[in-house]
């Protein structure tokens, strides 16, 4: 398959671009200033919406998954224009470019398109974003659907750096392995997501075309703390470093939804490589990172 990957210089990009090389796709890998380690690297920059149709057009890929964002939450919500601009024209500039070249789009969206008042959300489930983000990515999920699916999921970690970025399980990995204290919420729920799981599920959902939306995260429900608690178990680090903390202590600009976790079990039931429990990507990250 040829692919075209937005953002492949992201977290859930990177690793994408990485599986879908290893077995045998002639992969794109676009990004806007981190040049991707995977995969033929191309500038696509979400602010030129003529650019994205023209190298849409040029490369005609089979499949485009779309992950490139503004992902910085407080940025969004600080920069509402900037992230109207890439979130939202850029994903129709995406959208329009596959629909002229005739490729299926897996627009990958988020947890944060929920207010989080309730957690374990399914598909169908009342949207009501309480970010500027979680508003831009859902406003994106419409402009996409029509031209392919979309993927929504949950608090990404994987076992490299991405995007010149540390993910939330490498900092906790790291502090704790420096025997540094960190502070962790205890009252935030959410359905962590290894990005090599992720990528398994983008790479079926391309392969076998599904439309709709569809909850790909990891399919166990758990607070940031307990999350934290369980990387360190299985690492053999000291979980005592970790202080429980409340989500009311941090300083954020943007509202955050409190359970904004998946329920998974529509993929669980569709997919191949569906979501894992939380025990078993702890595991496939360790082996990952000694593998290196
Ligand atoms: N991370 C999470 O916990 C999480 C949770 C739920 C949903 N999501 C969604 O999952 C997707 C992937 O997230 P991620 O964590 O992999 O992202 P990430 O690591 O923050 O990387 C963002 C990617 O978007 C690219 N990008 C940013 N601005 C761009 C622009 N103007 N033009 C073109 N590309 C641009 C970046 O390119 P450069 O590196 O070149 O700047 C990078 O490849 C996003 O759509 C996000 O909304 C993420």
């Amino acid at each position: 398959m040829k692919i075209f990957i937005t953002g492949g210089s992201g977290l859930a990009g990177s690793r994408l671009a990485e599986m879908a090389l290893a077995r045998g796709d002639e992969v794109f890998s676009g990004y806007a200033h981190n040049r991707p380690a995977c995969g033929r690297g191309v500038r696509l920059d979400l602010l030129d919406p003529d650019g994205i149709r023209d190298t849409i057009e040029r490369t005609r890929p089979d499949a485009i998954v779309h992950s490139a964002a503004l992902t910085d939450v407080d940025r969004c919500e600080r920069e509402k224009d900037l992230a109207f601009k890439i979130n939202v024209e850029g994903t129709r500039a995406v959208a329009e470019g596959a629909r002229a070249a005739g490729s299926f789009l897996v627009y990958v969206s988020t947890d944060y398109v929920f207010d989080g008042r309730r957690g374990l959300y399914r598909e169908g489930d009342q949207t009501g974003p309480v970010s500027y983000y979680g508003l831009s990515k859902l406003l994106g999920e419409e402009l996409s659907l029509d031209q392919g699916c979309v993927a929504r999921t949950c608090v990404i970690y994987g076992r490299r750096p991405a995007s010149g970025k540390v993910n939330f399980a490498l900092w906790i990995l790291n502090s704790l392995g420096s025997g540094k204290e960190i502070s962790v919420v205890t009252d935030q729920f959410i359905t962590p997501t290894l990005n090599s799981n992720l990528a398994a599920m983008l790479l079926e959902a391309a392969d076998r075309q599904l439309s709709g939306i569809y909850h790909l995260s990891g399919a166990s429900r758990v607070s940031r703390y307990d999350f934290a608690c369980q990387l360190a178990d299985t690492f053999e680090l000291d979980s005592r470093l970790i202080l429980p903390s409340r989500m009311s202590d941090l300083d954020w600009l943007a509202e955050r939804p409190k359970d904004s976790s998946l329920d998974t079990s529509k993929a669980r039931q569709m997919l191949k490589n569906g979501p894992l429990p939380l025990n078993d990507s702890l595991q496939l990250l360790k082996k990952e990172i000694i593998e290196g």
